[in-house]
């Protein structure tokens, strides 16, 4: 059987998972391939097309490249107007022309349940691929969208939230990660992921466990969308967050007495959430005036310490 030591061009695969798969052409370059796709997270189609799409865009940014183009991957009803599907099509290719990319093509299934996303092509600089194994202990942790999508999108769905919250994530969602890579990249930043479906925690303990370190959050620093702690409160929990939470179960240390709206926030599945960074010291002010310079939002939510899993505590100690 083959494995992936048999292919030394791949530098990122399957052996340790990562955000994208990484295959070096040579010395100054390699190509990144990443795909995702979905169900509607939104009722607005021209939208769901867009964030599908900066969500796809997203891993290519995480592991610190460029977007060169894109593929779509859809499925549709039968009985469904066309015109839907075009409008998510057209978010799509406005999303990744604003990337600098381009879409070059798909394809379309019939299907009972309408999905899209796109498969991403990228260019990395192989000496400055951001991975999730490259926190150190004492790095400190940049979050750069606010939490809680999941929380805003099953409200939308069930109408329990008002127009104006909804758009507020809807804008986060649609946000490209492009601007916070080219900050991260500006100084050299070595470790990053994209926070998605897995919440903040689980995509946190991937890159704890591949760095070998802990991290360290603390509750009272995390941003969080306008509502969603109320919303969470009245029930608007997606499916995800409780699967994330069996998972993570033995990995990671919950302060003492956490509501349930906190708890649902920390396991909330995100889509297309922002990069979670783990920052040198040295290099921490250089990165926010990078950040600064190109409006990036950016929290510092924690650090990296000696040890394993994740530990959230309810305030700095
Ligand atoms: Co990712
Ligand atoms: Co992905």
């Amino acid at each position: 059987m083959f494995t992936a030591t048999d292919f030394p061009n791949l530098l990122v695969g399957l052996g340790a998972p990562d955000d994208a798969a990484v295959y070096q052409v040579d010395e100054t370059r390699a190509i990144i391939q990443t795909m995702d796709f979905f169900p509607p997270v939104v009722d607005d189609a021209y939208a769901f097309g867009a964030i599908a799409t900066a969500n796809a865009m997203s891993d290519v940014y995480a592991m610190g490249g460029d977007v060169l183009f894109g593929l779509n991957i859809a499925a549709w009803r039968e009985d469904l107007p066309l015109e839907l599907l075009s409008e998510i099509l057209r978010g799509g290719a406005e999303k990744m022309r604003e990337g600098g990319g381009v879409i070059a093509g798909g394809h379309t299934i019939t299907d009972q349940e309408p999905k899209f996303g796109v498969a991403v092509t990228g260019m990395v600089n192989p000496q400055s691929i951001m991975t999730k194994g490259g926190a150190r202990v004492g790095d400190i942790l940049i979050l750069t969208k606010p939490l809680g999508t999941g929380i805003l999108t099953t409200a939308g769905k069930n109408g329990s939230v008002s127009e104006s919250n909804l758009e507020n994530a809807m804008g986060w969602m649609m946000t490209l990660n492009k601007n916070a890579s080219l900050a991260a990249r500006a100084v050299g930043i070595r470790s990053a992921t994209d926070i998605t479906g897995y919440s903040l925690l689980g995509h946190a303990y991937e890159m704890a466990y591949a760095s070998d370190a802990q991290f360290r959050f603390v509750l009272n620093q995390l941003p969080v969308l306008d509502s969603a702690l109320e919303l969470a409160k009245q029930g608007s929990i997606p499916g995800g967050t409780a699967r994330n939470r069996d998972y993570l179960r033995d990995k990671v240390l919950l302060p003492e007495h956490l509501s349930d709206e906190w708890e649902a926030l920390l396991f909330d599945p995100q889509t297309s959430g922002g990069l979670l960074l783990a920052v040198p010291i040295e290099k921490y002010d250089a990165l926010r005036q990078e950040m600064e310079l190109r409006e990036v939002a950016h929290w510092r939510i924690g650090h990296v310490l000696h040890g394993s899993g994740i530990v959230v505590s309810q305030s700095e100690i």
